[in-house]
This record gives C-alpha cells, sequence and structure tokens, in this order.
C-alpha cells in the first residue's frame, strides 16, 4: 500500500487521543475542567433567526466570501472594536476560527515559509502549518516571562524565510493576555522584517477588567499586514454553528476565495444569517457574559492560591488556568490521569499544547460556580496526596 500524506507525522497527538477515548472520561460523576468551550446555551433569539431562515428557505449556497450582510454587520462592529474603518469587503467569513487560520496559513506560507507559532499555544497551529506547506517555527512561552512573547526570542528566530508570525491574545491556554507594550515592539519587528502576522482573537470578547482587550492590527502601520482570525465559538457560545472570519486587506480576497471556493464553497447559509443576529446583540451581551465569566474567574483563582504547591499566572482573558503542577514530580499527563481515574476531575495536559507545556494543566472554568467549587475540593485533595508535603 501507498504511504499516507507524510505531512500527517509531524504532530504525535496519540496520547492525547487515548486519553480522551478513555472510558473514565464519559463517567457521570466527572467534573470537566477540561472542555473548551462555554456551558452557556447559544442565545435564543439566534436560535430563533437560524429556524427563520430554515423556515423560509435559506437552505442554498452563499457567495463564497460570506454572506453580504453578516459581512457588513462585522465590518460594523470590528470598525468600532478596533478603532479603524473596516468594509464588508475586509471580511471573510469561514467555517469556524480553526479554518480562519487554516486559510490565511495555506494563501500565506503554503509554499514552505517560515510560520512562527506559540509553545505552548493551541494545538492547530503545528498540524495547519504542516499540512498547509509551510515550515513550523515554534518561539517559547516561559513562566518568567508571564507566558508572555518576548520580542528577542520572535527576532532571533527570523530569517529571509520567515511569512507569518502567529500570536494569540487572549491566549489558549495560558489565559492571559499580551501588553499593548510587547504588542508595540513585535509590530516593530513584524514591519522591519516585512512579515505577516496572524493575530488570532478567538476569545477578544473575554477579557476580564480591569484589562482591555488590544490588538496589533490597531498600531500604525500593522493593518495592512495583519490577519484577524476571529470566531463566534466563544463569543456567543456557537462552537456547534461552526462560524468564523477573517478580517484582512482586500487584496487577499482572491487568495481566499480560491482556497476556499474548491475546499468550502461556503460557509451553511442558515449560520450565517444567525451569526448576522449575534452581531446585532451588540456590546451589552457580552457585558453579561463577562459578569458571570467574571465571578467564576474569582472562583477558582481564590480557590487555586489556597493550593500553596501550585502556581499560576494571572488569568486574565478566556476561561483558562494554566497551573504549574511540577512539584508533582509527575509528567502532565500523569497528573491528568490520576485526577481524572481517582478524583473523576477532567483536565488538559499541558504537554497538549507543545513540550513547553510540560509540568502544566489547563484549567476550564467555563462551568457553573457549584461544579467549580466541587471540583477545586476535588484538585485540593488531589494535590495533598500526590504533592509530599
Ligand atoms: C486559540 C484558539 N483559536 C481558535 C480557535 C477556534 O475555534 P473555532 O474553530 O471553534 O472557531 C480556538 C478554539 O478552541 C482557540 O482556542
Amino acid at each position: 500500500m501507498k504511504a499516507l500524506n507524510p505531512q500527517l507525522n509531524t504532530w504525535d497527538d496519540s496520547a492525547l487521543l487515548q486519553f480522551f477515548m478513555s472510558e473514565n472520561m464519559r463517567r457521570p460523576e466527572n467534573i470537566n475542567f477540561g472542555i473548551g468551550e462555554m456551558d452557556f446555551p447559544t442565545p435564543q433569539i439566534i436560535v430563533d433567526a437560524c429556524k427563520g431562515a430554515l423556515d423560509s428557505g435559506i437552505t442554498f449556497y452563499m457567495p463564497t466570501a460570506g454572506a453580504p450582510e453578516l459581512r457588513l454587520a462585522l465590518a460594523e462592529a470590528c470598525s468600532r472594536e478596533y478603532g479603524l474603518e473596516f468594509t464588508e469587503n475586509e471580511i471573510f467569513v469561514t467555517p469556524g476560527g480553526t479554518n480562519a487560520l487554516f486559510v490565511v496559513i495555506l494563501a500565506l506560507a503554503g509554499d514552505g515559509g517560515e510560520v512562527l507559532y506559540p509553545n505552548p499555544g493551541f494545538p492547530a497551529y503545528l498540524p495547519q502549518i504542516a499540512l498547509g506547506n509551510g515550515t513550523p517555527v515554534d518561539y517559547p512561552l516561559s513562566e518568567e516571562n508571564g507566558f508572555i512573547p518576548e520580542p528577542d526570542d520572535i527576532r532571533n528566530r527570523i530569517t529571509n524565510r520567515t511569512k507569518l508570525l502567529i500570536l494569540n491574545s487572549p491566549s489558549n491556554p495560558i489565559g492571559n493576555i499580551i501588553p499593548s507594550e510587547t504588542l508595540e515592539d513585535l509590530a516593530a519587528i513584524a514591519i522591519d522584517n516585512d512579515i505577516w502576522v496572524i493575530s488570532d482573537e478567538a476569545y477578544r470578547h473575554l477579557v476580564y477588567a480591569p484589562d482591555r482587550h488590544s490588538s496589533i492590527i490597531s498600531l500604525p502601520g500593522m493593518r495592512e499586514r495583519t490577519f484577524l482570525t476571529c470566531s463566534f465559538s466563544k463569543s456567543y457560545s456557537m462552537t456547534g454553528w461552526r462560524i468564523g472570519y477573517i478580517v484582512a486587506p482586500s487584496t487577499f480576497n482572491e487568495a481566499f476565495f480560491k482556497i476556499f471556493q474548491y475546499t468550502v464553497t461556503c460557509v451553511s447559509s442558515f449560520s450565517q444569517i444567525a451569526a448576522a443576529k449575534a452581531v446585532q446583540l451588540g456590546d451589552s451581551y457580552y457585558r453579561e457574559t463577562l459578569l458571570q465569566m467574571t465571578s467564576r474567574k474569582e472562583l477558582i483563582e481564590r480557590g487555586l492560591s489556597e493550593i500553596t504547591t501550585v502556581s499560576f499566572p494571572k488569568p486574565q482573558g478566556a476561561f483558562y488556568v494554566f497551573l504549574n503542577i511540577q512539584r508533582t514530580g509527575l509528567s502532565s499527563a500523569e497528573v491528568s490521569k490520576k485526577l481524572l481515574d481517582d478524583y473523576s476531575l477532567v483536565t488538559i495536559p499541558g504537554s497538549a499544547f507543545g513540550d513547553l507545556g510540560e509540568g502544566y494543566l489547563r484549567l476550564s472554568y467555563a462551568s457553573d460556580l457549584d461544579k467549580i467549587e466541587e471540583g477545586l475540593e476535588r484538585l485540593k485533595d488531589a494535590m495533598q496526596h500526590l504533592i509530599p508535603q
């Protein structure tokens, strides 16, 4: 038999797959600190807009770049949020933020170009670069630097083949944000070295006061080289709807169109009508969500600080805490497995986010306060047993 695409061997997620497939993952008594999605339902008004679209026969292909009313609504929302003037021609609707990333990587670096990506970081980056025929080059995020990209680490990795730098803020798995001074340094590097930037902002509506979301696209000289990849998944509890978008200079539309037309054709028509309704909900929707998420964040922060044998960077965005469990002396996969098997607590081993995630666990606090409380109790108990006092 002929060999499979060798790029599929660029990464190994067999250990993680095994973990997720384990029988114990399905126990009803589990508390799930692993999940990467909100527990809130999609707002009814969005569901109703979808039903209305189905009932009125919006069940056919849409324009490749997206439904005109959705692109327009997103251009207006992004103009407001980023303090820039966007038109609908700068918006490209995709089936989720994950696909948005892939389309940009393929279009810009599919010629073997080097793509810098964070380690630890969102697990899709490396496989997407490899599958998209780019050359993956990771840059470290370390606890000593608060898991913020160190401009010198980026500068030192740039060669004449570097095409793209991927930034992610708010971050998965760390839950921090990149401060604006660092964004300024990174923008200067991108401009000096003529490289493009993907700013993965899937969690931009989940930033906790007093911190604020800031984006590299708003800095001078960056709009023409920045590709925002965005998602409805986390902002509106719409993970299953598969809808996201790219914000990019309209000169790139033809390139995206070429890839998209022959791989996806268009995003589900009724998801797009529902998404347009979501955008109309305006900022008050995020404010309400943030209010609830803030109490969850404060609860987990308080609970974890009582476990003196672990540490974590201050959660500022998204809904994750990246917990240092190095004092257990075990690998993150071993600790996750013990927590699951012996304490019915689901967590994600940091090694799933890159080798530099070893020694950490990602905890998600996108669940209700009672569950967070119970999960914290189990974690405290576990750490008392796993870490010699
Ligand atoms: C950092 C980051 N970017 C992008 C995405 C993409 O989300 P989706 O494909 O559901 O829009 C996720 C999802 O977990 C993420 O964590």
